[in-house]
């Protein structure tokens, strides 16, 4: 039953009042500067464990030298929609740096990734088809599904026999796509690549992979997933954003020549929203360019996802079955989970909480983001700041 706007907003100011008394509102906060591996908040520095800066591109003086550079060419936006006026040689630049990266024929950009999911599904999904999603897909992904007009159903998380089963009984369908994140954006697990391939290809699915948080983690030269595998080939429509690892805005597909055009010439975000800022193209295009100069970096972020997750295990946390960047601290209900949040923050570590309905009831927890740019001491002092919380809320 629908409740009145006036009785959502005043339960929501009601919320949130409880949550700033009991200092238990993590959200909004204001970073002055960069934001690198330690940042400054409220005056205060703290070591940035919520940021997506996976590799510490942004502010890498190459990259940063081409969006300057960029500016001074193109100016500050493109004032038009990439069909009509917007399309400069930096968007194509762009286009052909991420499908030479992805191993795809050609590519397209959109503003953003959420809006690129979007684009993909709606455009290549209509009534008729089905799209199958992993229960624990990225929003934008579920949104996409319910603006297409297409039946969508999902499998249980990264459970191949529920996968299954929705395939075989998905024969009156036109066309088939499965659609899965590479990494999931709260549990940090790696989708079964290899077993949805062979699948796809048993009931003539095609394969859509989100690759939003395992370009420049996942495969030995940060290439993602399909270099994890070793699987080249295995996705037919590879997404990604360009607000991650690569730290710009927008968000991309690549794959066929023929339907990247026709993605070009019929999803609506590409026809009837302004194209991404040239400055955005250019910046983009130097981190792609970065992560294959300075593999290094690959390295240093895998070495320290194994030195965090490691400590964590041995005090006795839950990480669940992340192996990537993103490392879940599970505590279960919500008041423990915002009390840790706060002793580690009191204590200069800047992570969030995830609470439900962000995820299933009962798995509130901490989400790190475990980034190549920290150093071996600013794990160890995170480590021992989680160690002796834990202790005294006795989580661990
Ligand atoms: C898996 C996944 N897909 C898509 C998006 C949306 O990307 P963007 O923030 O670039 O719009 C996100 C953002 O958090 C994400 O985690």
């Amino acid at each position: 039953m629908a409740i009145l706007l006036e009785d959502r907003i005043n339960e929501l100011q009601q919320r949130l009042k409880k949550m700033k008394e009991e200092k238990n509102y993590f959200y909004l906060k204001s970073i002055d500067g960069a934001s690198g591996s330690r940042v400054t908040i409220d005056g205060r520095e703290m070591i940035m464990f919520a940021s997506y800066n996976y590799l510490g591109l942004i502010t890498h003086p190459k990259i940063k030298k081409a969006a300057i550079e960029a500016i001074e060419k193109y100016g500050t936006g493109a004032a038009g929609v990439r069909l009509l006026a917007g399309t400069t040689k930096v968007h194509e630049k762009l286009e052909a740096k991420i499908a030479e990266f992805k191993g795809a024929e050609d590519a397209v950009t959109y503003s953003s990734g959420y809006v690129t999911n979007l684009a993909a599904i709606t455009t290549l999904c209509q009534r008729g088809d089905l799209v199958i999603i992993d229960k624990l897909d990225h929003a934008s992904i579920i949104d996409g599904c319910l603006l297409s007009g297409a039946t969508h159903k999902s499998f249980i998380h990264n459970d191949m026999q529920s996968l299954e089963r929705i395939l075989a009984n998905s024969e009156k369908y036109v066309n088939k796509l499965i659609v899965v994140d590479a990494v999931y954006s709260m549990d940090g697990d790696v989708s079964n690549l290899p077993e949805i391939s062979r699948l796809a290809k048993k009931y003539n699915a095609k394969v859509m992979v989100d690759e939003a948080h395992s370009i420049g983690v996942l495969g030995k030269t940060g290439h993602g997933i399909e270099e994890h595998f070793g699987l080249k080939g295995a996705v037919d429509i590879h997404m990604g954003t360009l607000s991650k690892t690569i730290p710009s805005i927008g968000g991309y597909l690549a794959g066929d020549k023929d339907l990247i055009s026709y993605l070009k010439h019929n999803s609506r975000p590409f026809i009837f929203s302004a194209s991404l800022p040239p400055v955005a193209a250019a910046t983009a295009i130097a981190c792609f360019e970065v992560i294959e100069d300075e593999p290094e970096r690959i390295e240093n972020l895998q070495r320290n996802v194994k030195h965090f997750k490691n400590g964590l295990n041995s005090m006795g946390y839950n990480t669940m079955n992340s192996t990537t960047s993103i490392v879940p601290i599970l505590v279960g209900e919500e008041k423990e989970t915002l009390e840790l949040c706060k002793m580690v923050n009191d204590e200069g570590i800047f992570i969030c909480p995830i609470l439900f309905p962000a995820i299933p009831k009962g798995t509130n927890r901490l989400r790190a983001h475990v980034l190549a740019t920290h150093t071996s001491e600013d794990i160890d002092k995170a480590l021992d700041v989680f160690k002796r919380a834990g202790e005294k809320l006795g989580l661990i």
